[in-house]
């Protein structure tokens, strides 16, 4: 059996307990799971699909990898792909675990990530005996460095790579010969920032894609998380060998949800509306927090309040339990995470309202 670390939200049953014995409920901003409805317009094109009698293929439909590539040049500044240069991917998270098996790392290689980061950078690499070096810092990166992970707009502080950041980040590693891919699933959620570059925007890259990789997501911003519904793009000679290793492993992405980001992709309103919704939930919640004594940092981006009493994270957490709010310790995303919760801007706004009356 492979051993991996403890999974770290079992850690959080007894605060979870304590958050559920408020009288007036638990207010749960411990993860990032969107609880708004799935848009009609996505939900009618997955009703459209249920005939679905053959295997679909690996690489998708070319009608969905034309839509990820029409997505990328009218959101993201990226207009040097094509449908060759793109594939759907199940999730983003099994992307992400999967990845150093995809590119045959193994023991002796290092995965770069970023100093707190999402788990499953880490875990992926473990997966096939890797070494896992958080770090944030291109200059500190070792020379076996096989993969890097940028994670911006990130989780869980909403720190937003500059163009700068992201371009000295891929100089360094094309000097190593790793592979670099930035995670951007938050892309559509800035708040104190104009955007947040892609990867793959061509100040970032000087105009070649080489080693370059983009994940996204169309969990956040389209409600879409229980779909599984997401992409990968960039190097197309890399997205040839991942398409490669899936033939052979499978993780194909249902043609019904195929045709479900089909719809999601070609429609920008539901994206603006939703970001609407957050940046209300936000507003109501980021002065609560402060004015209960915690400093928020980073936090320009993304769906999560990075915050911190200069405290252990687990005397934060058990003092909000309290209150019936639960939120995550920032040592699940690593060391420098100790002294943060994460708290998160995925609950209703009912239940939002009720965190920051708690809090006052
Ligand atoms: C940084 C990051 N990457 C990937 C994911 C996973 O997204 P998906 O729902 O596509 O698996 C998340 C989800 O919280 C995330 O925060």
């Amino acid at each position: 059996m492979l051993v991996l670390p403890d999974f770290p939200w079992n850690a959080l049953a007894s605060a979870r307990e304590r958050a559920e014995a408020h009288p007036e409920g638990i207010v749960d901003l411990s993860v990032g799971s969107p609880v708004d409805p799935t848009p009609a317009v996505v939900r009618r094109a997955l009703e459209a699909t249920t005939d679905a009698h053959g295997y679909p293929t690996t690489q998708g439909a070319k009608q969905v990898r034309e839509a990820i590539v029409d997505w990328y040049a009218r959101n993201r500044g990226v207009s040097t792909l094509d449908v060759s240069s793109v594939i759907p991917t199940v999730g983003s998270k099994e992307f992400v675990g999967l990845l150093p098996t995809f590119l045959g790392l193994g023991p002796g290689d290092v995965v770069v990530h970023p100093a707190v980061a999402y788990p499953t950078y880490d875990i992926g690499a473990r997966v096939v005996g890797a070494t896992p070096f958080p770090s944030d810092n291109p200059d500190e990166w070792p020379a076996n460095t096989k993969l890097v992970w940028l994670n911006s707009p990130g989780n869980p502080n909403g720190r937003v790579d500059s163009v700068e950041v992201l371009a000295k980040a891929v100089a360094r590693a094309r000097e190593l010969g790793a592979v670099i891919v930035n995670d951007e699933c938050y892309a559509s959620l800035t708040w104190d920032v104009d955007s947040a570059p892609s990867i793959l925007d061509p100040r970032v890259t000087g105009g070649t894609h080489e080693g370059v990789l983009a994940a996204y997501s169309l969990s956040k911003q389209s409600n879409l998380a229980g779909y599984r519904a997401a992409f990968v793009a960039g190097d197309r000679t890399l997205i040839a060998g991942i398409l490669e290793t899936r033939k052979h492993l499978g993780l194909i992405t249902p043609l019904p949800i195929q045709a479900a980001m089909i719809a999601a992709l070609r429609d920008d309103e539901h994206v603006k509306a939703q970001r609407e919704v957050y940046r209300r939930r936000r507003e109501i919640l980021r002065p609560a927090v402060e004015d209960a004594g915690f400093r928020i940092d980073d936090s320009v981006a993304g769906l999560y309040l990075w915050a911190t009493r200069d405290e252990p994270a687990f005397d934060s957490v058990n003092h909000l339990a309290e209150l019936g709010i639960l939120v995550a310790p920032g040592s699940f995303y690593g060391e420098s995470g100790a002294n943060h919760v994460r708290i998160a801007l995925t609950a209703t706004d009912e239940r939002i309202q009720a965190a920051a009356r708690r809090l006052a």
